[in-house]
């Protein structure tokens, strides 16, 4: 079946058709266009959800036109329509689901909301070499961190969540106070590769805490930067370098240490790592290690997969598209947590 997923929660438009196969789970992307707003963003140093909002106005028809001339099909040809229902930015998310019922209703097609993080847990079935399920699904993106047992499609229970901080806002923010741009990431990523990551001694999060919990924390770490940087100011050079490697070190090793101790928890055989900050070199070398010494089947999607897409909406919508669903008055839900 033929499904075009629709995403509007944060700074990216995007929209993207696929051809769902039921019987074996997988799919083919005919389209995937994404309208990025981050040099809007940029000299703000984080998204204005104002901005993003009204760029989405902007932005989403034409990208509902290109996805579907590029992938050679008409809506009459759809079998369906997935969209982001939340969670993320109320504004951004209201453009993209009044966009998909408008067109549902226009062309007399079902249509169903998708939960963003569902998304990135099941981008990880458009790879070529992708997963069976179940799956450990570790989320790590800009507003998110959370671990997940995906036992099958539709049946996906969380497990642990960060307690303030989302990974890659602590990259983001680390970035910020370290005067790079922004989204700072890859950034810090690129600078830590000619570093020393045991330069620094930073904090791992909830260190104390049982050894059977799997939530994690970012905001000490953080401040531990902070402290550092107002002692000492902003190095420079092989410093800054050694900064930038200490710090990711510490964000690496406790979102893998938490992931392969849930693994064990739940003596799953796989594991995925989705989401924006999945692009992270370290963090993809780092989960590869300990998943191979743990026995773990490790699943690394490539990177257009991991950031916001619309290919990974109209995924995680298919399967219930395929069941018959369709919710025809479908509301926003900002603050949607799965
Ligand atoms: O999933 P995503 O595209 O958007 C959200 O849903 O948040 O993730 C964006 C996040 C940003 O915080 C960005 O800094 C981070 O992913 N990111 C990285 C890297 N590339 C992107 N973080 C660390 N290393 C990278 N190479
Ligand atoms: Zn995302």
């Amino acid at each position: 079946m033929r499904v075009l997923g629709l995403e509007s929660s944060c700074d990216e438009t995007a929209a993207s058709v696929i051809d769902w196969d039921a019987a074996r789970a997988r799919a083919r992307v005919l389209s995937d266009v994404v309208h990025t707003q981050a040099a809007l963003h940029a000299r703000f140093g984080g998204v204005v959800p104002e901005l993003a909002s009204r760029d989405h106005l902007q932005r989403a028809l034409p990208v509902v036109d290109e996805a579907l001339s590029s992938a050679g099909v008409t809506l009459a040809g759809l079998d369906g329509i997935a969209v982001t229902r939340g969670p993320g930015l109320v504004g951004a998310l209201l453009v993209g689901v009044q966009l998909a019922r408008g067109l549902a209703l226009g062309a007399g097609k079902p249509l169903v909301g998708v939960n963003h993080l569902e998304g990135h847990l099941l981008a990880a079935l458009l790879s070529e070499n992708a997963p069976q399920l179940p799956f450990l699904g570790l989320v790590v993106s800009g507003g998110h961190t959370s671990l997940y047992d995906v036992r099958a499609l539709g049946d996906v229970r969380p497990l642990g969540h960060t307690l303030d901080d989302a990974a890659g806002e602590a990259f983001d923010k680390a970035a910020k106070l370290l005067g790079l741009p922004y989204p700072g990431g890859a950034h810090i990523d690129r600078l830590a590769k000619g570093g020393d990551a045991s330069a620094h001694a930073f904090p791992r999060g909830l260190a104390r805490r049982a050894r059977t919990q799997l939530d994690f924390s970012f905001s000490g770490l953080k401040t531990a930067l902070l402290v550092h940087v107002q002692a000492h100011g902003v190095p420079e050079g092989q410093a800054l370098a050694d900064l930038c490697a200490s710090y990711q070190e510490a964000i690496c090793d406790a979102l893998t240490s938490r992931a392969v101790r849930a693994a064990g928890q739940l003596r799953a055989s796989r594991m995925v790592l989705c989401g924006g900050v999945a692009a992270n070199s370290r963090l993809r070398a780092l989960a590869q290690e300990r998943c191979t010494r743990a026995g773990l089947e490790l699943f690394l999607p490539a990177p257009k997969l991991c950031t916001d897409n619309g290919a990974m909406i109209a995924v995680a919508g298919a399967h219930r598209l395929a069941r018959g669903v369709s919710e025809t008055h479908l509301l926003a839900d900002p603050g949607w947590r799965l």
